[in-house]
């Protein structure tokens, strides 16, 4: 007999260390799940994990998910019968420049950890996936948009990781839930724009740098937000293959209002200075809409705009990077 949808669960959390997998890990435990972490530590801090490793429902592992020896090890130790598979790239121009980049950690680390639960018998995934599978679209981008035609890498590897999941799913998960991010952003930031214009604030340059003209427009959303709606879904859709747009119900935050936000929280005298162009980076999608329509119906809503998210997640990362460097 299936466990009941809300009881505790054996599950493992890919990327336990990073920003999103770290606040994950603390609202499992706090839900009463035995939560076993792993997370190569490149860009994951153990700092993120001070809490969980407190307690006695939660186990870490160091160890590479192109590493199937790591891999099984950890299902080896205890029986996991959900994986929250957070692991992959998250600098999307550093996969642009290299793609081997995206095909280790986006694709392979996908293809491990489904080929590790098939011999292990665990049955419900869920996955981080993202806006960046959809490619360039002017509309309002709801879940069975087309044609997917990926711009990066990386997106193009989350997009194969999704395929991989509904073969899965025909062939031996019992139950699936792809979550597309938008930008998500709050304390614990390992990368992304709130992180990288404080990381060059702290350099003291004579004026920020931000790249594009500043009027790339993009959803974002608070990783409280996030968890939230990610585990409302596992509860409630119950389909073999869930599939569902996470995001705030506004046309986002431009990158002009980032900025502005930054220094005024760090550095009020300094200005603005723009690269020019429409794009940040090779790969970037300088702007998108999301439709939350599915979402909604399931019965979630956000409480935060976009420019809300970013006025919280910019005092959180701020104070990150002061306590940091004390
Ligand atoms: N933050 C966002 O805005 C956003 C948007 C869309 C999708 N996502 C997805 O959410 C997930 C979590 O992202 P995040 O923002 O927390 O990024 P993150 O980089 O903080 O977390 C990823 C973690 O995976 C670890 N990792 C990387 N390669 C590994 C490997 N080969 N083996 C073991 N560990 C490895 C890193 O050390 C890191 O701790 C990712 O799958 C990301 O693609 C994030």
């Amino acid at each position: 007999m299936s466990e009941p949808s809300n009881g505790p669960r054996s599950v493992l959390v890919t990327g336990a260390a990073g920003f999103i997998g770290s606040h994950l890990v603390d609202t499992l435990l706090r839900m009463g799940h035995e939560v076993t972490g792993i997370d190569n530590l490149s860009r994951g801090r153990l700092e993120y994990l001070e809490d969980a490793l407190n307690k006695s429902n939660f186990q870490f592992s160091e160890g590479d998910l192109t590493d199937l020896g790591s891999l099984r090890s950890v299902f080896s130790r205890r029986r996991i019968d959900t994986v929250w598979h957070l692991v992959a790239n998250s600098d999307i121009a550093a996969g642009v420049a290299d793609p081997n980049v995206d095909f280790r950690d986006t694709f392979l680390t996908t293809y491990n950890t489904i080929l590790v639960m098939r011999e292990f018998g665990a049955k419900r995934l869920a996955f981080a996936s993202t806006s960046a599978v959809y490619g360039v679209h002017d509309e309002l981008i709801h879940e069975n948009i087309g044609p997917m035609f990926p711009i990066s890498n990386y997106g193009a590897m989350k997009l194969a990781s999704e395929g991989l999941i509904s073969a899965a799913v025909e062939s031996f998960l019992e139950r699936a839930w792809i979550f597309r991010f938008p930008n998500v952003i709050g304390s614990r930031a390992t990368h992304g724009i709130i992180f990288d214009l404080l990381a060059k604030l702290s350099k003291n340059p004579p004026d920020l740098e931000v790249l594009g003209d500043g009027a790339q427009q993009k959803p974002y959303l608070h990783v409280s937000e996030l968890i939230d709606a990610m585990l409302l879904i596992s509860e409630r859709a119950q389909n073999p293959l869930n599939y569902f747009n996470i995001g705030p119900d506004d046309e986002g935050a431009t990158v002009r209002q980032i900025a502005q936000a930054v220094l005024q929280e760090a550095a009020p005298l300094m200005s603005i200075r723009f690269t020019g162009g429409k794009k940040g980076w090779v790969g970037d999608v300088p702007r998108f809409r999301y439709s939350i329509e599915k979402l909604k119906e399931l019965g979630w809503s956000p409480k935060l705009s976009s420019v809300a998210a970013v006025e919280r997640s910019v005092a959180e990362i701020y104070r990150d990077f002061v306590v940091t460097k004390a």
